[in-house]
């Protein structure tokens, strides 16, 4: 028979596990709410999970109008936590300067390894994007050295540019001035230049090999699913059967992409010839065979950083463009401006090519200002600390996410006047040049040396594009209510989607 005593004892070792358990939670809490002194201040946030579901309801697809939220209450360096990981954003000009410029040997590495999906996709080579240290050197090293061997200021490349531009004019004019969304048809022109840096060829705009690199460019872009999925943090959401389909659908389709460069590849090396270099392929074939020569990728790593061109490079400049057309139609004197110095410097026998570009300068100041304006790279990618470090008086403990918020830096009263109103002139002085002062504080492309690898291409093809655009057509809207600005938040800011009126001049 049990007595009396047994059952009081194992009560009372009953409840001293519960009280051990629930002590043990507090302390757990308790650690993990302590912060180390002088790190930047933000919201309060939950255990584990830090500040993961503020970003919730109406905030999906707005994280910059939340960030100008936090700027506003705690000021130019705050905090949040992504999960239990600390992720701080600078949203000034000075302390972005002060951390990527002054302080680069500190912040110029990337947290492949503290985002789960980007650590998986990662895993046979870092490419350019998500490598650190010397790895990175030397493949940035190759990619900006091909990038400018292939010719930016050279007629070859600027000449695939224009015979893209004439594609989109061939399909705006097929249009027969009928409403259409402008976004679909230049994401396929960027890819193409893209694909002629790398493969050497264009691609027919509806070949399925083509429209999957597409495809996977959209994944990594468009939504907040690329840099702040839960899945980073919790990789065990990953057997959640919705978010399982889900990866498993991009992953299927990196694979593919992936299989596609390889082919490329391989048929770059049947073919390779020493004394005629095409593209970024044959560049790749060529150092494999320089001895000693540091900037020598691996196979899988070449792979990589091809990908890495066709992600970075295709939507940003497709969206720079597709805003820079949204803006036309919603400031329409700015474009007769635009179109009336095109027809007087240029006229409209031949092409405008890049060396108009010195020419144009009001063309050239309004490309300045959709950029400020619209921040097409609203947090440019992550940087992590190598080591603690401290900026504008916070500590940035070892390890933290650091965004750099591009977006605040562009609407910053204290650099820009009126910085809401669309306004080309703040970029030209008073002879109507444009004021390199004036864009000194202007970093879409970032800064430091993580500062965008294709910059030089990214201005010709946007300077191309949109001046042969207007030299050929005037845009307007569709219909009487104007579209809005209110951009979507993704690793790019897009165009809420609009339809324009293209009619020829
Ligand atoms: C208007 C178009 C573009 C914009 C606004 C843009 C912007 C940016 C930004 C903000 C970054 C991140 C810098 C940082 O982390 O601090 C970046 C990185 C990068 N971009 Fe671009 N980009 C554009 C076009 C291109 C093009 C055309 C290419 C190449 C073909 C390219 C290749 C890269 C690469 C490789 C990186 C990674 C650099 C590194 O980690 O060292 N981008 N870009």
């Amino acid at each position: 028979m049990i007595n009396l005593l047994d059952i009081i004892t194992s009560f009372t070792g009953v409840t001293t596990i519960l009280l051990t358990l629930v002590l043990l939670l507090v302390i757990g809490y308790v650690i993990s709410m302590q912060e180390r002194s002088g790190i930047p201040p933000g919201p309060s946030y939950w255990p584990i999970v830090g500040n993961m579901f503020d970003m919730r309801g109406k905030r999906v697809g707005k994280r910059h109008k939340y960030y100008a939220e936090l700027q506003e209450k705690y000021g130019d360096i705050f905090r949040i936590y992504f999960g239990n990981q600390l992720l701080v954003v600078l949203n000034d000009f000075e302390s972005i300067e002060e951390a990527f410029v002054k302080q680069k040997d500190l912040f110029s590495s990337r947290p492949a390894d503290k985002l789960w999906g980007i650590k998986q996709a990662v895993k046979d080579g870092k490419g350019v994007i998500w490598a650190s240290g010397q790895e990175w050197k030397d493949a940035r090293r190759m990619t900006v050295r091909a990038l400018r061997d292939l010719g930016v200021g050279k007629t070859t490349l600027e000449d695939r540019i224009k015979e893209e531009a004439n594609i989109v004019l061939d399909y705006i004019t097929a249009r027969e001035g009928k409403p259409f969304v402008v976004h679909d048809i230049l994401m396929k022109a960027t890819t193409n230049v893209i694909s002629t840096v790398v493969f050497g060829k264009r691609y027919d705009y509806t070949d399925p090999d083509f429209l999957r690199i597409i495809q996977v460019i959209d994944m990594s872009f468009k939504s907040d699913m690329s840099f702040f999925t839960p899945v980073h943090r919790f990789p065990m959401l990953r057997f959640i059967p919705f978010l399982a389909s889900k990866l498993l659908k991009v992953r299927n389709a990196f694979i593919k992409v992936k299989t596609f460069i390889v082919k490329h590849i391989e048929e770059h090396k049947k073919a390779f010839d020493q004394n005629d270099i095409k593209d970024f392929i044959d560049i790749h074939l060529d150092t494999c065979g320089k001895e000693g020569d540091s900037s020598v990728l691996s196979e899988n790593n070449a792979k990589r950083v091809i990908l890495d061109l066709f992600v970075a490079g295709s939507d940003t400049t497709a969206t720079t463009l597709d805003w820079a057309l949204l803006f036309m139609i919603l400031h329409l004197d700015v474009q007769k401006k635009c179109q009336e110095e095109i027809a007087s410097v240029v006229g409209d026998s031949r092409m405008i090519g890049w060396s108009d570009k010195s020419k144009l300068p009001y063309n050239e100041a309004t490309l300045l200002e959709v950029q400020r304006i619209a921040s097409i790279v609203p947090m440019a990618i992550p940087h992590t600390t190598e080591k603690d470090a401290v900026v504008k008086g916070f500590l940035i403990p070892q390890g933290s996410l650091v965004y750099a918020n591009l977006y605040a830096c562009h609407l910053d009263s204290r650099y820009w006047k009126e910085p809401l109103q669309f306004k080309p002139e703040r970029f030209l002085d008073d002879t109507g040049t444009v004021s390199k002062q004036a864009a000194a504080t202007l970093i879409p492309f970032s800064t430091g040396p993580r500062i965008c690898a294709g910059e030089p291409l990214a201005r010709m093809e946007i300077f191309l594009f949109f001046t042969n655009l207007l030299q050929r057509f005037s845009f307007s809207t569709s219909g009487r209510e104007k579209p809005s600005t209110d951009g979507i938040c993704g690793v790019s800011i897009s165009t809420p989607e609009y339809a324009v009126v293209a009619t020829p001049r």
